[in-house]
């Protein structure tokens, strides 16, 4: 069981904001616990796993598959896991949505915690309950909701993480001031990367309004039927893009935002399209990619948002305001 000493909590899920993952050993019993992590993670902190039974997953999306689970699943049955065991996802967003899929089905469910390693899965994956895994080059086509139990935030993982890694969470930063808080567009608009870097009090700070805002998306919408799909900002396209050219997540993203604005100003007369160039420009993002349009409109027909004919795609009004527009799909095929 897990002890009750979050700093705060949504949903059933202690959050433990800004605590060293040694501490891990007072809030659960470590012996009915299973880390999962990935080899890069494994090799840098060997030192924090010591006490665990642990399965070490090959780093990438590539292994984001229903082969990794199955094998995980072996695994967790030579530890003669049972419903009582805690599945712990120490990693970025391939770890927190594998074990998260993992987690919901071994053994009809078991319990589930995060410690996020990436700034992306601090912000992002680990926040809201959707696991899931790629089919083919579909991504996140199977999986389902999941609350973990508790996330534990850890900073320490971050000095560590490489600076790509720290571009790529800023697609989605991006992403989350431009469809709910245009005062952290502004903030972000005036600092740079390498000010969050090493500023540790202004890096936390920025973490925890971030997670507030996907948190607070998430708590009015948890099954994605509403305001849940705003998340999905830039992410239609990006979708798309990302196993096909074998682009990582938040690149595919920053291309997506990049698109949606510009659709915003044809669609919504949205005119700050300029801004959101340079803001993604600034934080060292693709904006644009030589993509092949047929290719990438048949995998955007398969959408799972997709609506009969129609995708549902998220435009903004302004900096902060979001809105969703069903757009047919022939129009966006020459829109492409
Ligand atoms: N479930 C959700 O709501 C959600 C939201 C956003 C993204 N995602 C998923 O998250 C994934 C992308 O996440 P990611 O970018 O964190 O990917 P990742 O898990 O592949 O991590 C990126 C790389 O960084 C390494 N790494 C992780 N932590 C490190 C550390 N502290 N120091 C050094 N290296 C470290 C990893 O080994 C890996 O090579 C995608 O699969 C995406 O679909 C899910
Ligand atoms: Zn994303």
């Amino acid at each position: 069981m897990i002890k009750q000493t979050y700093l705060f909590k949504y949903s059933a899920t202690n959050i433990f904001f800004n605590m060293p993952i040694s501490s891990l050993t007072k809030l659960v019993d470590v012996k009915q616990c299973v880390i999962i992590t990935d080899e890069n993670i494994f090799a840098l902190y060997k030192v924090k796993f010591k006490k665990y039974n642990t399965i070490v997953l090959k780093a990438g999306e590539e292994y984001k598959v229903q082969q990794t689970a199955d094998s995980i699943i072996k695994q967790l049955l030579e530890f003669d896991a049972d419903r009582n065991t805690i599945l712990i996802g120490v990693g970025g967003g391939v770890i927190t949505d594998i074990t998260g899929y993992v987690a919901s089905i071994y053994k009809r469910g078991v319990q589930l915690g995060f410690v996020p390693t990436t700034l992306l899965a601090m912000i992002d994956a680990s926040i809201g309950g959707k696991n899931g895994i790629d089919v083919g080059h579909y991504k996140n086509m199977v999986g389902c909701f999941k609350q973990p139990n508790f996330i534990l935030f850890d900073f320490l993982f971050l000095k560590t993480l490489p600076q790509k890694q720290w571009q790529q969470a800023f697609a989605e930063i991006i992403k989350h001031a431009c469809i709910k808080d245009a005062a952290l567009f502004k903030e972000i608009q005036i600092n740079n990367l390498q000010f969050y870097r090493s500023n540790k009090k202004a890096l936390i700070a920025l973490i925890e309004k971030n997670i507030v805002i996907k948190l607070g998306i998430v708590q009015k919408d948890e099954l994605e039927n509403g305001e849940r799909k705003l998340l999905n900002f830039g992410h239609t396209l990006a979708h798309a893009l990302e196993n096909l050219y074998q682009l990582n997540h938040g690149n595919a993203v920053s291309i997506g935002i990049a698109f949606a604005v510009k659709l915003s100003q044809k669609i919504t007369g949205f005119n700050q399209t300029s801004a959101v160039i340079e803001l993604l420009n600034k934080y060292n993002l693709p904006v644009e990619l030589n993509y092949k349009a047929s290719k990438v409109f048949e995998v955007l027909k398969k959408d799972k948002k997709r609506n009969q004919q129609e995708l549902h795609f998220v435009l903004l009004n302004k900096i902060g305001k979001a809105v969703i527009v069903p757009i047919p799909l022939q129009e966006i095929e020459k829109l492409l």
